[in-house]
């Protein structure tokens, strides 16, 4: 079984020390939310997992890896794969262009492989914009091919940062919706969030960020109960 693990991960910049004792699992098939305000440090936590920025204490295992020092590249070849929150698409390349070079082999052979058509069905928005170049795009259809880059590398799980961050209402719903669809094409999926509701609409659990220590986790049904726990530590 796929299982993303971290235990007690601290991580600093330079002198700031910025997460204290980060615990986390993530069960393979399950959505995954991590909440919390600005500046809580949900970014820092994706970018440790994915070795963007080194843990300095405390243990990341993925299926029993150890992913501590490692880097990106090696921890994206076990099949990890991430979405930044800055859109990362390469605006000289037309949409199929930044698909086709993003294409790699999944490790699972099992497992259909992502094609470009594959994700022209998952985001029918894109299959008209073909020969369109990236930077050309709205915020909502970068964020779409950004999330269909990240597929066409196979990954088993994902890890996305904001992904309806500054994305318009409709985009957002049309997002859930495929972001269920993945779920139910066996992707394991990790998204740090402020938007609660987009959060329970498609987590199954969620674990809340603070000043850099994780403060509560749940199910999502729980969370969505606990008024006192959203207004301490999500309302703004
Ligand atoms: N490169 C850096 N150097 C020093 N401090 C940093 C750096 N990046 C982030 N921080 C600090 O670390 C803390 C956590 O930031 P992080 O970006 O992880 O939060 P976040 O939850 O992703 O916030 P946001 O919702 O704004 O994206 C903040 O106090 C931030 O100022
Ligand atoms: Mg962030």
């Amino acid at each position: 079984m796929m299982q993303l693990d971290l235990k007690d991960v601290s991580t600093h910049y330079g002198t700031s020390h910025i997460l204290f004792d980060v615990s986390l699992t993530v069960n393979e098939g399950e959505v995954v939310c991590l909440l919390g305000r600005n500046g809580a440090g949900k970014t820092t936590t994706i970018r440790t997992i994915m070795g963007l920025v080194q843990a300095s204490s405390g243990s990341i295992t993925f299926n029993g890896t150890v992913l501590n020092g490692l880097a990106p590249h090696d921890i994206a070849r076990l099949g990890i794969g991430y979405v930044p929150d800055d859109r990362l698409i390469f605006p000289d390349l037309t949409v199929r262009e930044n698909l086709d070079i993003a294409a790699k082999q999944g490790l699972d052979v099992k497992v259909r492989q992502w094609t470009v058509e594959r994700i022209y069905e998952l985001f029918p928005i894109l299959a008209p914009l073909n020969g369109n170049l990236g930077g050309y795009l709205s915020g909502g259809e970068q964020q779409m091919l950004t999330i269909g880059r990240t597929l066409m590398g196979n990954p088993s799980l994902v890890l996305l940062d904001e992904p309806v961050e500054g994305v318009a209402p409709l985009v957002v719903e049309e997002l859930a919706r495929q972001f269920k669809l993945l779920k139910t094409m066996g992707l394991t999926i990790l998204f740090a969030e402020q938007n609660l509701q987009f959060a329970t609409d498609i987590s199954d659990r969620a674990y809340i960020i603070e000043k850099g220590r994780i403060r509560y986790h749940g199910t999502i049904e729980e969370l969505e109960r606990n008024r006192e726990v959203q207004e301490k530590y999500l309302m703004i």
